[in-house]
């Protein structure tokens, strides 16, 4: 059975106590988890909340940052370091659209960044939004996220999912790919049936946690 990725990307949601009360509410022990792994991305804010819930409750879940800074630890007011990132994640996403078009991300920024994350540890998410997105040849996830299925309710047909996976675990160097954009715990399955899709990162849907818990339920 393959190994599936189930991400949160909560983008710029949750307040410390909001996340507190989701984690509570997820309550996954249940599902016998061999073959999931299942990833929060959370705002950094709330990533030292989740590390000691995690921790309390000897939770299997596994925590990711959205996005880290393109420079190393240093004078650089404002930014969150890979570094820094690693206390308490293992994940990142990089190269989120949403990233590219409000922050002006560069494919040459968004290599650094795969860099720095590598050099500390950190698994990189990177997010492509089709097959023309250049990817850094040591990606070892990639999730394939076509802006018009981003927070819209019209995902992606699984089909088309699958080819652009199929694409590039043939063209280049990559393990396993995501799909994201619209996904629900009603067409996750559709998604995750297809033979080179390893998993789902999930928007809109991750932010309530019974939702997320069908998402993880119905994978
Ligand atoms: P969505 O977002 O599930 O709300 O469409 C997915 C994403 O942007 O990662």
């Amino acid at each position: 059975m393959k190994k599936l990725y189930i991400i949160a990307n909560w983008k710029s949601n949750k307040t410390e106590s909001e996340a507190k009360s989701w984690f509570q509410g997820l309550k996954i022990e249940d599902l016998g988890l061999t073959n999931k792994e299942i990833i929060i991305c959370s705002s950094f804010t709330a990533l030292p909340i989740l590390k000691s819930l995690i921790i309390n409750h000897k939770s299997s879940i596994k925590l990711g940052a959205q996005d880290i800074s393109v420079f190393d630890e240093g004078a650089y007011t404002g930014e969150v370091s890979a570094k820094q990132i690693k206390e308490f994640a293992d994940y990142v996403i990089i190269g989120h659209s949403e990233r590219r078009k409000n922050f002006m991300e560069s494919d040459k920024m968004l290599f650094e960044k795969v860099e720095l994350a590598i050099q500390y540890g950190l698994t990189p998410i990177f997010c492509v939004q089709g097959t023309g997105t250049q990817i850094p040849s040591n990606s070892t996830i990639i999730a394939y996220e076509p802006i018009y299925a981003i927070g819209t309710g019209h995902p992606d047909t699984p089909e088309n999912a699958e080819n652009v996976a199929s694409f590039f675990k043939k063209n280049y160097n990559v393990q396993h790919v995501l799909y994201g954009g619209s996904v629900t715990s009603k067409n996750v399955k559709e998604f995750t049936q297809m033979p080179n899709i390893d998993g789902v990162l999930v928007g809109g849907a991750s932010l309530d946690a019974q939702e997320f818990y069908a998402i993880i339920q119905n994978a």
